[in-house]
Formats: structure tokens, sequence, C-alpha cells
């Protein structure tokens, strides 16, 4: 029997690094040229944390986020942060934004370290979280409302809990200037969404992961980010999808009748094979990587968010997200809105 869920999308946030670097930036200290990179990848700039921290712009992302969704702090039971460049191995990042955001102390915070499919991984988890365990939420205000003796307010509050999910990262520090098919492509940043249960908004979503240590990697004590682009590129223009496919043949629905697809931003050559094999035309696939280069987790976090300051996205509309990148890690998300 096919599972019934449902997550809506309250909120909307984004932060970028803080130094615009352009591919004529990037010509004077690696060997290529701003039409190498654009031919090869559609990117045209990217931002890069110079000064800023992972927590940083994430915090930055979920404030914006939270304001749209006009959250209260005490509502929000489950933050996720979606990484893997957090600014240190422990604490965690999200323990970090929790304490910059002022959040309830019984909030659940949790990195997620998905790679480039982190988002849609967080957003599967948040959903999954808030369908199961609703009654968490009404504990952790009962126990708040008793630490201030409001109890009245927090019950009434209970009724709504939501999740934040972030994708958040700075990825500039483990960029090997020297190796110039791979740092042109990455860039910093952060894009946030709050969320919470709601069984009339349809959310489905497919996840997987074919482990591959070889293809894109970066250890740990010589944290370098290392890649064989064309097998990236094979692997995503295989598996990404195939995946949709199979995603809308479970929620019984075509591709025709998707309004949007959200993919995560990492060549623009790699969202149009995608795009082809779906056969689908060019408005229906957003993209802003020209300005943001490969964010990794934060990626499909700031297109949605850029969607919805752009005013693109509309109550009722049906979404397909994409991620996809090491591990090799794949997910992808039927929402409604
Ligand atoms: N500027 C100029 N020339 C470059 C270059 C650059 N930035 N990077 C590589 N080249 C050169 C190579 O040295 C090579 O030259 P040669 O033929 O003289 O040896 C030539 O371009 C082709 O290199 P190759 O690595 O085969 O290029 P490519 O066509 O595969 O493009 C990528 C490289 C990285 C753009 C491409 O493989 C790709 O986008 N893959 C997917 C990566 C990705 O999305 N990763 C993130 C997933 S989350």
């Amino acid at each position: 029997m096919k599972r019934i869920s449902g997550l809506k999308f309250c909120g909307f946030g984004r932060a970028t690094g803080d130094l615009a670097v352009t591919n004529e930036d990037m010509e004077h200290f690696v060997d290529t040229s701003d039409e190498w990179i654009q031919s090869r990848t559609g990117i045209h700039s990217r931002y890069y944390a110079h000064s800023r921290s992972n927590a940083e712009m994430a915090v930055e992302a979920a404030e914006k986020a939270m304001r749209e969704a006009a959250a209260d702090k005490r509502q929000i039971v489950y933050l996720i942060v979606c990484s893997f460049t957090p600014d240190c191995a422990t604490p965690p990042v999200a323990c970090e934004v929790a304490g910059r955001l002022g959040l309830a102390e019984n909030v659940m915070a949790i990195d997620l370290n998905g790679a480039c499919s982190g988002f849609i991984y967080g957003c599967t988890v948040a959903e999954s979280l808030l369908q199961a365990n609703p009654i968490k939420s009404c504990a952790s205000v009962c126990q708040t409302a008793a630490a201030d003796g409001n109890i009245q307010k927090r019950l009434e509050g209970a009724k709504e809990s939501y999740a934040l999910v972030i994708g958040s990262e700075k990825i500039s520090p483990l960029l090997d200037m020297e190796d110039r098919s791979t740092c042109i492509l990455f860039g910093d940043g952060a894009g946030a969404v709050v969320v919470k249960y709601d069984e009339n908004k349809r959310f489905q979503a497919l996840c997987g992961c074919i482990p591959n240590q070889e293809i894109l990697y970066c250890a740990r004590f010589t944290p370098v980010i290392r890649m064989q682009g064309q097998e990236v590129y094979r692997f995503a223009v295989s598996k990404v999808p195939a995946a949709i496919c199979d995603l809308l043949e479970f929620s019984e629905i075509s591709a025709d009748e998707v309004d949007y697809f959200v993919c995560h931003q990492a060549n623009l050559r790699i969202i149009d094979q995608i795009r082809i094999k779906l056969r689908q035309p060019e408005a229906k696939f957003f993209r802003n990587i020209y300005e943001f280069g490969n964010t990794s987790a934060a990626s499909v976090a700031i297109a949605l968010c850029q969607m919805n300051e752009e005013g693109l996205l509309r109550e009722g509309m049906r979404l397909v997200c994409a991620g996809f990148g090491a591990g090799l890690t794949y997910g992808v998300m039927l929402l409604t809105l």
C-alpha cells in the first residue's frame, strides 16, 4: 500500500558567500577561460565565503525562511543542517545554528551529510519525523509551558510544529586551485526551508546511494576535493532521469503534469540531458548555475528560494527536485505547494 505523506513548504531563505568570483577572476589564478567554463558548465560566477562561516550563512538563510513562515522559534522541533563542509567535526553545525537562532532547548538539532543530495535527504527525513512523531512537539511545548507558567498559550502554539531544513556549504577552502577541471565548479552558500506536516500537500521522495569512494571524494586529513568529472557526469545523466521516472510512476503522475523541475545546479549540460530524457521544455527547468556555480547541498534550497522571490511559485503547483553527488548519492522529491 502506498504511504500517504505530505509536507507544506511554508518559508524560504538563502544566503551567499561574501566574495563574488567571476570566471574572469578565476583566469588570474588558474589556466582557464570564461569561454571554456561557460561552454562546459554554464557557470559564470560563484560566491566564496571569505569571511563568513558555514553557520553564519545557514543562520541568515534560516532567519529569512522563518520570517516568511511566521514560525515561532518554539514551534521548530527539528533542525536539520545538510552539509559536507561543517565548520568543525563536532559539535554539529546544527547546534551552533540553533543557538544563534534562539531555538528552544528541546529542538532536535542534527547535521546530515548527504553530499549534493543532502537537501533532498534532509526534507525526506523532516517529513518522516514530522509525520511519525507529532507528539514530540506537544511534549516539548508542554515542558516549556510548565517552565514559564503560560500553559494555555504554549498549548495553542503546539498545534503547529515545524522542521527547519537548511542546506549550507563552505566548499571554497577545500578546493585545489591547481585542479582546473574541479575548482571552477564550486561556490559557497546556504538555502533554508521551514516545513510542516500537511497531508493535503503531497510529498513523495526516492533516495539512494551507489557506494563509490573514488569518483568524488574529500578525505578528512588531506581535505581537498578530488573528482573524476566524466564519471560523475555519466552517473548523473543516467541515474537522475531514471529516478525521476520511478518517482513519477510511483506517484501516478506524468512529467507533463509537473510544473517545475529543480535540479541540483552542478552543470548546465547535466540539467539539459535530464530535461531531454524527460522530454520536457526548457522553461520548466529552473537554472541559476550561471551566478552561483555548484553549492552542493545548498543548491536546490537556494533555487527554491530564488524561484519564490521571483514569484514563480504558486499554491497547488507540483515540483520535482533532484540532487546527486558524492557517495554516489541521489535523491528526488515530488512536492505540492
Ligand atoms: N579550463 C580550461 N581547460 C580545462 C579546464 C578548465 N577549467 N578543465 C579542464 N580543461 C581541459 C583539460 O585539461 C583537457 O585538456 P586536454 O584535452 O588538453 O588534456 C580538456 O579540457 C578536457 O578535459 P576533461 O576533464 O575531459 O573535460 P570535460 O569535458 O569532462 O569537462 C567537467 C570537465 C568537470 C566540466 C565535466 O566533466 C563535468 O562537468 N562533469 C560533472 C562534474 C560535476 O557535476 N560534479 C559535481 C557533481 S555534484
